[in-house]
């Protein structure tokens, strides 16, 4: 049986082509996993040293929030989880750092369309 090159080289190219897609979405799969460590930026030694004692980098890695929302963070585990008074450079160190790299995400919900922009409800009695 003679197999034409013609028909091979496509079903080839096509294999590889899938391939290559697979292997992309791979890697982009894997970016998508954040890093179970401390982004390497100023002052994360202090984060690392004062933070990760009674759990592990990861769950700070993947909140996120305004300086406010971390400060609250800190003051609950002081008040429910067993987290000592901060020095006070040492908690603005900690809260500059956690703002400046895992600061408050924008939203990805679209907005709320204008009532202007609404259809008509068929049934506005309900
Ligand atoms: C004394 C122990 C302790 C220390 C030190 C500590 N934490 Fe926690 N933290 C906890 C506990 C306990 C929880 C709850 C863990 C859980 O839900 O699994 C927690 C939860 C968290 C959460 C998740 C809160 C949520 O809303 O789900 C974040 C973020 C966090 N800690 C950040 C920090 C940061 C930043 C520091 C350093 C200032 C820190 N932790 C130091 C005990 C501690």
């Amino acid at each position: 049986m003679k197999v034409s090159l013609r028909k091979i080289v496509p079903i080839f190219a096509a294999f590889l082509s899938a391939f290559a897609a697979m292997q992309l979405h791979a890697a982009s799969a894997q970016d998508g996993v954040s890093s179970n460590e401390l982004v390497k930026e100023s002052g994360w030694q202090t984060v690392q040293e004062n933070c990760t004692k009674c759990h592990s980098a990861q769950i700070i890695v993947q909140n996120s929030g305004s300086r406010e929302v971390w400060k609250s963070r800190i003051v609950w585990m002081q008040e429910t989880q067993g987290l000592g008074e901060l020095n006070l450079d040492i908690e603005n160190s900690i809260l500059d750092y956690l703002a400046a790299n895992y600061g408050q995400l924008a939203s990805s919900r679209r907005p709320a369309i204008r009532p202007g922009f609404l259809p008509t409800n068929p049934e506005p009695n309900q």
